[in-house]
C-alpha cells in the first residue's frame, strides 16, 4: 500500500514499520525509539537476533550522540561519502542505542542516505532502523513492487521508484589504524582509496569471528538453484545468467543482466533479474561468471557467488 511521506512519519513516529526507499535497496524502518517496532522488523524478516540493524541518520553531527571515539579519516569519509551508500561502524555508547539494535555488539553502524525521500523523511522522524526490505535471505528489494511481493499488498510502502544504485551500502569498520571493507557495495574499493590514502582491505566472512555478522548468512537468492560457470558448453540448452553482445550456447535461454561495458546498469538491475527468475518458474541457471574483477563488478560477483550459495 502506497503511503505519503506524511503518513509514513505518522507511522514510524507511532511506533510503526513502513518500508523505505533509499538509493541503495528499499529498506524496513522503524524507529530508533520504539523498540517493540525494532522486534517487529526482526519478525517480519525472519531475521536472526544476531544480525544486527544499521542506523540511518539525517546529519553526520548527529553522531556525536552515539559514538564513543571517531577515528581518523571519519571526517574525510563524510565529506567525500555521505550522503550515500556508504555505512560506518563505530564504537557506540552502550545506553545510546538498544542493545537489540547492535546485536549486542559495542559498536553500531550508521549510514546517510542520500534518496530525496529518505532524507525528507528522517528529518520528519529522527533517527532510523533500517535493514534491507526483503524476508531474510531472498534478494534485496530494490523497487516497491519487490516490498510488496515479499510483505503483501497491504504493507505501508513509501514509493520512491526503483533504487539508482541497486546494491546495498559498502560497510566499513576502523580496525588496527585503517578502515576495511567488512561488506562490499555500492561505493567501490577503488572509490575509496584516494581518500583514504591506501586501498582498504576487503575482509573476508570468518565463522569463527565473525565482524559482520550478515555475511554469514546466505543472501540475495532466489529459489532458482543457481550455477557458477566459468564457461558453458555449447550443447547446453538450459537458462543462461549472461551478459549483452557475449556469444551464448544456440539453444540456452539467455537472461541478459546488462552489458560488460556497464557495471552501474548490472547492479542496478541485478536483484530485479534474480527475482524475475523465480517468476518466471526458472528452477535452475547457469551464471556466466567470465567478468572482470574490478570496481563494481568486484560486488557483483560477491552477489552472485553468494546468490548460488545453497
Ligand atoms: O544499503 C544498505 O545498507 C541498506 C539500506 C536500507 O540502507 N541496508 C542494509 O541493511 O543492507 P541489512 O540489514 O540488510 O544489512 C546490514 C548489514 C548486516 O550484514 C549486518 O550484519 C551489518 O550490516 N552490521 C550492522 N551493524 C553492524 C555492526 N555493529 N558491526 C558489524 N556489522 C554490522
Ligand atoms: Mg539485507
Amino acid at each position: 500500500m502506497r503511503i505519503s511521506i506524511q503518513k509514513a512519519a505518522e507511522l514510524l513516529n507511532q511506533g510503526g514499520v513502513v518500508a523505505v526507499p533509499t538509493e541503495t535497496v528499499y529498506g524496513l524502518a522503524a524507529s530508533l525509539h520504539h523498540e517493540k517496532a525494532v522486534e517487529q522488523i526482526f519478525a517480519l524478516k525472519g531475521r536472526p537476533a544476531n544480525n544486527p540493524l544499521i542506523i540511518h541518520l539525517a546529519q553526520a553531527e548527529e553522531l556525536r550522540r552515539y559514538a564513543s571515539s571517531l577515528p581518523d579519516g571519519l571526517e574525510m569519509l563524510q565529506k567525500n561519502f555521505w550522503p550515500g551508500p556508504m555505512t560506518l561502524v563505530l564504537p557506540v555508547f552502550a545506553d545510546a542505542i538498544a542493545s537489540k539494535i547492535r546485536a549486542g555488539l559495542p559498536t553500531a553502524a550508521f549510514r546517510i542516505p542520500m534518496h530525496p525521500k529518505a532524507r525528507e523523511l528522517l528529518a520528519l522522524t529522527g533517527p532510523l532502523v533500517m535493514p534491507s526490505a526483503n524476508l531474510s535471505g531472498s534478494p534485496s528489494a530494490t523497487s516497491s513492487e519487490h516490498v510488496e511481493a515479499d510483505f503483501g499488498k497491504d504493507f505501508p510502502v513509501l514509493d520512491g521508484g526503483p533504487c539508482s544504485k541497486g546494491l546495498e551500502s559498502t560497510i566499513l569498520l576502523f580496525k588496527t589504524a585503517r578502515w576495511c571493507i567488512i561488506r562490499q557495495g555500492a561505493l567501490t574499493a577503488e572509490a575509496l582509496e584516494p581518500v583514504l590514502g591506501y586501498a582498504p582491505v576487503i575482509e573476508k566472512a570468518d565463522v569463527t569471528a565473525p565482524i559482520c555478522p550478515g555475511q554469514l548468512y546466505r543472501h540475495y537468492a532466489p529459489k532458482a538453484h543457481l550455477r557458477i560457470a566459468k564457461s558453458i558448453p555449447e550443447d547446453f540448452t538450459g537458462t543462461v545468467l549472461g551478459y549483452d553482445g557475449r556469444h551464448y550456447p544456440r539453444h540456452a535461454r539467455v537472461i541478459k543482466l546488462g552489458h560488460l561495458h556497464a557495471s552501474e546498469d548490472v547492479a542496478k538491475n541485478l536483484y530485479q533479474n534474480l527475482r524475475q527468475l523465480d517468476l518466471n518458474g526458472v528452477g535452475e541457471a547457469l551464471v556466466d561468471f567470465d567478468i572482470p574483477e574490478e570496481g563494481l563488478w568486484q560486488t557483483i560477483r560477491e552477489r552472485l557467488l553468494k546468490a548460488s550459495q545453497k
